[in-house]
């Protein structure tokens, strides 16, 4: 194309781009036109101005309730870089293959929930002597060390948080900018075995005499074993380490909004809290408003209907998880139906004992607005988030109405 436009003349090339205008121009309005007809509950979308790839936006919670059975399977997207760059880990994995993974790595993941509460109820959370911190970084390391010791893992020199989040925001840049998938996709192959997560999951797999990882490699070879150990690896840290920290932010920036926390859980422990009701409503309306996977994608297993409009089997829909978290009461944080989170009593635990160890051990401030990525995708921090903060002395730990 360039080396033509390079031999026309100047009325061929504005010839040639008037045309692309033009086709560009028809299939916004065919869009449009279609997008006008579906029913209420359902939009349509393309990807970007004049993107050929559309997808179906559901705006009504009930459309996904009633055809819940059809919304089964996700789109691979954004999870084949959270599994490694394999296509077929378990966050993304297609139908047929899935329910094999899912009777091997569900009742793994629900039968340790008690091992990774003992094992975050013993560990303390400890700020490093300084004036500040970046929290994304302290958190990142403390759950890192939980997700993955309760499995067995232990990734030498900790989970690099910067690196992790850097590299969010460098993919989804490149591919703002137009950088074709595939090419993306090929490339981070390329890197992957230099990096330092791949390398100590590989040294894992290769390694461990757990029943789950041999029984992994068994049924599905030691290629897709990486990529599901990846997939629970970032599936887990990611999205508590950004809801912690999105949490700590409101907490930092509303002095009395933390006095009152403080007073709820000052009596508690590690061991109570996470009984504690008052303090289990203030996190759950929390991991509402600040849900990680802002959005879930479904291909379509079979046609259904929205007031006579058919949505065809292999359609790709976009949920939006945290619009409906913030205007139907019903809370997406974790997913819904039967590839919803299955480590949702652990992140829930994780999040709520790891606020609770940080505002019961500390006074915390922001130093400094952070950087913040919440869109209708995504939620993070992709600079970090600096707090100052102060031990509370042992005067502080007693609570308001004990010292009336
Ligand atoms: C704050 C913490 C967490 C949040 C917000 C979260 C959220 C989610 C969401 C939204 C999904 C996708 C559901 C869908 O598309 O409908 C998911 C899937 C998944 N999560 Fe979590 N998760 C968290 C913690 C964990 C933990 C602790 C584990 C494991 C120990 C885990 C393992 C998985 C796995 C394996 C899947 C894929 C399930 C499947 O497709 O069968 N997650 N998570």
């Amino acid at each position: 194309m360039v080396a033509w436009m390079v031999d026309s003349t100047e009325k061929q090339c504005m010839a040639a781009l008037a045309c692309a205008a033009a086709l560009g121009g028809l299939h916004a309005i065919y869009v449009w036109h279609f997008d006008r007809c579906l029913p209420q509950g359902i939009r349509y979308r393309t990807d970007g101005p004049f993107g050929r790839n559309g997808h179906y936006v559901i705006t009504d919670i009930n459309v996904v309730k009633r055809n819940a059975k059809v919304l089964v399977h996700p789109t691979a997207g954004a999870r084949v870089y959270m599994g490694g760059m394999r296509e077929t880990n378990i966050l993304c994995s297609p139908a047929g293959l899935w329910e094999r993974q899912r009777a091997i790595i569900h009742p793994f993941i629900a039968s340790h929930a008690r091992q990774y509460l003992a094992l975050l109820q013993q560990t303390d959370l400890t700020l490093p002597e300084a004036d500040d911190v970046d929290l994304l970084e302290a958190v990142g390391g403390y759950v890192s060390h939980i997700s993955t010791a309760a499995m067995g893992l232990t990734i030498k020199g900790g989970f690099k948080w910067g690196n992790v989040s850097r590299a969010v925001l460098g993919i989804s840049t490149l591919l703002a900018l137009g950088v074709p998938e595939g090419l993306l996709r090929a490339i981070l192959r390329l890197v992957l075995p230099f990096t330092h997560l791949e390398q100590q999951i590989a040294k894992f797999v290769d390694e461990s005499d757990s029943d789950f990882v041999c029984d992994l490699i068994t049924e599905f070879g030691r290629h897709e074993a990486i990529g599901h150990i990846w997939g629970i690896v970032n599936g887990s840290i990611i999205p508590e380490t950004n809801i912690i920290c999105s949490i700590m932010h409101d907490i930092a920036a509303d002095r009395d909004l933390q006095a009152k926390l403080y007073d709820m859980v000052c009596k508690d422990t590690p061991e109570t809290v996470v009984c504690n009701k008052s303090f289990e409503a203030f996190i759950a309306q929390k991991c509402r408003e600040h849900a990680f996977f802002r959005s879930t994608s479904r291909v379509v297993q079979e046609d259904f209907h929205v007031q006579g409009c058919t949505i065809p089997k292999g359609a790709s829909m976009r949920i939006p998880i945290a619009k409906f978290n913030d205007s139907s009461g019903t809370g997406l944080t974790w997913g819904f139906g039967p590839r919803s989170c299955p480590g949702a009593i652990i992140g829930k635990n994780i999040v709520k004992v790891t606020v609770f160890r940080l505002l019961r051990s500390y006074s915390i401030d922001l130093r400094q607005e952070p950087f913040k990525l919440k869109t209708d995708t995504v939620n993070m921090y992709p600079f970090g988030m600096r707090m100052t903060y102060r031990k509370r002395s042992d005067q502080t730990l007693v609570c308001d109405d004990e010292q009336q």
